[in-house]
C-alpha cells in the first residue's frame, strides 16, 4: 500500500444495511465504506454472521477460511469462520459462529451480548491476521467493537497488526457495554492492568467496554460537532463526560451523511410516483394520497401530514410528542408514526390511533418500504429528540422534500438551519429547550406557514431537496483523518 496517497481501512461494527439494521449505525456502516471506496480507499467491513441476515445474502457468501481461537481465561477456544461477500467495491467479511450469532436479533440482553461482542472483537482482529490483510486503519463503531483498540495494543501487540492505527466512533453514548469485572475478564482474558479506573473500571466493581476503547483508541470521533461538545458535559455525558474531557485532545466530530442513491425520490422502487426538485410540488401530493390510502387515513391532499419514524425510546423526545399530540388534531392535520421499541410508547401511540381514527395512524413495526413512503408522502417530519448524536431521519426527510421539525441538539442542530420568516431562508422548524410548549409552538409555526403562505413553504421544500446531505464532504473529512494517521511504528 502506498502510504503517501492511499489508505486501507477495515470497519468493524455490529450492524450494516442491507444485511442487518436496527437504526442509523446500520446506514452508516453501509454508506460510509461505499463513499470511501469511491474515493480510492481500500475498504473491508467485518460483521457478525447473524442467522437473521436474509437468505438471499447468506447464499452469496463465499467461505474464506476458518480457524480456532483462544478466548476465555480458562483457555477454552472457539471456532471462527470467515464468509465473504463483495459488493460495490467493498469487501464484507462475516464472522461465523453459531454459538454466538444464532439469535433472531443482533442484540438480545447483556448476559448474552457481552460474551458475543468480546468474541466478535477478538475474532475480527484474528481474522485480519489469518487473511493477512493488514489495514492502515482499524475503524471501530460503538461499544460492540470497542474492545478492538484495547486488544490491538495488548493481546495482538506482537502481531502484524500492531502497526495499524485505531479509530473509535461513538454513534450513541447511551450504550456502553457495562458488566462486572470478573465476567469481562473471563471472556477477554485481558491482562489485569487494564481493569483500572483509567481504562475499564467504573463504579465499585464494573467494567465499561466503551470507556476502555476510548482510552486505547488513537482517535475518537463522533457523528456531529455539536454532539462532540455535548458529550463532554454532565447532561449528555452518560457518566463518561470526565473520561471524554480527559481524552478530548483526540476527539473529533464529523457529521453523518446519507447514501443518496439508496435514498432517491426520483428512483425509489418503493414509491408509487417518482419525483425530483422540478416536479415535487405535483408529484409529492400523489405520494401523500397513496400514503393516506395505504394507512387508512382520510384521503385529502390538503391535510398537513406529520411523520415520525423512530426507535420508540425516550431518546427520541416521545414524551413531548405524547403531550402535544391531542392538541395537534384539528381536522386539518394527520400524524403518521412508524416505530418499535418501549412498550410504554407503543401503547400510547396505539391509543392515539384509536382515539383519533382517520387522523392518526400508528404503525408499530419495522418496515423499510413504509419508511420510504412516509418520507415521500408526509409534509413534515418530527425529530424532537432529548439527545441526538447525529440523526439520519431529518437528512432523509430533506432529501425527500419533507420539512424537518427538530430540537436543536446534536446533529439535528448541525444539519437543520432554522426557518427565518424575514429572509425566507432555512430548512426546517426548530426549538431549543426540551419543553412540550416549545415543540407545540414549532409545529404550529410550520402549520401556519403551510396553510397561510404556501409559496414560501414550497420554496423551503425545494431548498431542502437541493441541500447536499450526501456523504461526500464528510467522507472526505474521514479520508483526511486516515491520511493524517501514520503507522504506529515506522
Ligand atoms: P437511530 O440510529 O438513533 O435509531 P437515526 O436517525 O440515525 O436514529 O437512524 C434511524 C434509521 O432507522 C433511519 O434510516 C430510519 O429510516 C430507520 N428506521 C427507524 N425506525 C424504523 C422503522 N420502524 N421502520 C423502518 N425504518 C426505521
Ligand atoms: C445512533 C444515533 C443517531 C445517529 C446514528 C448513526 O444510533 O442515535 O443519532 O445518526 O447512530 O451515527
Amino acid at each position: 500500500m502506498d502510504h503517501e496517497t492511499r489508505r486501507s481501512i477495515v470497519f468493524i461494527g455490529s450492524e450494516c444495511y442491507p444485511f442487518v439494521k436496527t437504526g442509523g449505525l446500520g446506514d452508516v456502516m453501509y454508506a460510509l465504506p461505499k463513499a470511501l471506496a469511491d474515493m480510492n480507499c481500500d475498504v473491508k467491513v467485518i460483521l457478525p454472521r447473524y442467522h437473521c441476515i436474509p437468505a438471499k445474502y447468506q447464499e452469496k457468501m463465499v467461505y474464506r477460511g476458518s480457524f480456532d481461537m483462544d478466548l476465555c481465561e480458562d483457555g477454552r477456544s472457539y471456532y471462527v469462520g470467515i464468509m465473504e461477500y463483495v459488493w460495490d467495491g467493498v469487501v464484507y467479511d462475516f464472522i461465523d459462529n453459531d454459538e454466538f450469532f444464532s439469535y433472531g436479533n443482533p442484540y438480545t440482553n447483556l448476559v448474552d451480548d457481552i460474551p458475543k461482542f468480546c468474541y466478535f472483537s477478538k475474532a475480527a482482529l484474528a481474522a485480519l491476521n489469518y487473511m493477512d490483510w493488514i489495514p492502515d486503519i482499524i475503524h471501530c463503531h460503538d461499544w460492540q467493537a470497542s474492545l478492538v483498540p484495547v486488544m490491538l495494543r495488548t493481546l495482538f501487540g506482537g502481531t502484524a497488526l500492531s502497526n495499524s492505527r485505531s479509530i473509535l466512533t461513538i454513534h450513541n453514548l447511551r450504550f456502553q457495554g457495562v458488566y462486572n469485572i470478573p465476567t469481562i475478564r473471563y471472556w477477554t482474558n485481558l491482562p489485569d492492568y487494564v481493569f483500572n479506573v483509567d481504562v475499564f473500571k467504573t463504579g465499585y466493581e464494573d467494567a465499561n467496554m466503551l470507556k476502555a476503547g476510548l482510552a486505547y483508541a488513537d482517535i475518537i470521533t463522533t457523528v456531529s460537532e455539536t454532539y462532540a461538545g455535548e458529550i463532554q458535559t454532565e447532561f449528555y455525558g452518560d457518566g463518561l463526560d470526565a473520561h471524554i474531557r480527559h481524552h478530548s485532545g483526540k476527539l473529533r466530530g464529523i457529521v453523518n451523511g446519507i447514501d443518496v442513491v439508496q435514498w432517491d425520490p426520483d428512483n425509489d422502487p418503493k414509491l408509487s410516483t417518482a419525483y425530483n426538485i422540478k416536479n415535487v410540488l405535483n408529484n409529492k401530493k400523489e405520494n401523500k394520497k397513496a400514503l393516506q390510502e395505504e394507512l387508512g387515513l382520510e384521503v385529502d391532499e390538503d391535510k398537513f401530514v406529520i411523520g415520525l419514524i423512530s426507535r420508540l425510546t425516550n431518546q427520541k423526545g416521545l414524551d413531548l410528542v405524547n403531550e402535544v399530540l391531542p392538541g395537534l388534531i384539528d381536522g386539518n392535520t394527520q400524524v403518521v408514526v412508524l416505530g418499535t421499541g418501549d412498550s410504554y410508547y407503543e401503547e400510547s401511540f396505539r391509543y392515539f390511533e384509536t382515539q383519533y381514527k382517520g387522523s392518526v395512524c400508528s404503525c408499530i413495526m419495522y418496515d423499510e418500504g413504509r419508511a420510504h413512503r412516509i418520507y415521500a408522502g408526509a409534509d413534515a417530519l418530527l425529530v424532537p429528540s432529548l439527545f441526538e448524536p447525529c440523526g439520519l431521519t431529518q437528512l432523509i426527510a430533506m432529501r425527500y422534500g419533507t420539512v424537518p421539525i427538530v430540537r436543536e441538539t446534536g446533529g439535528l442542530k448541525d444539519t437543520v438551519e432554522p426557518y427565518n420568516m424575514f429572509t425566507n431562508e432555512g430548512n426546517g422548524f426548530t426549538f431549543d429547550r426540551y419543553e412540550c410548549g416549545l415543540l407545540y409552538d414549532a409545529i404550529n409555526r410550520a402549520k401556519t406557514l403551510y396553510f397561510t403562505d404556501r409559496s414560501d413553504w414550497d420554496e423551503m421544500v425545494k431548498r431542502d431537496m437541493a441541500k447536499d446531505v450526501s456523504w461526500s464532504a464528510s467522507a472526505e473529512k474521514y479520508r483526511e483523518l486516515y491520511m493524517e494517521l501514520k503507522p504506529a511504528f515506522e
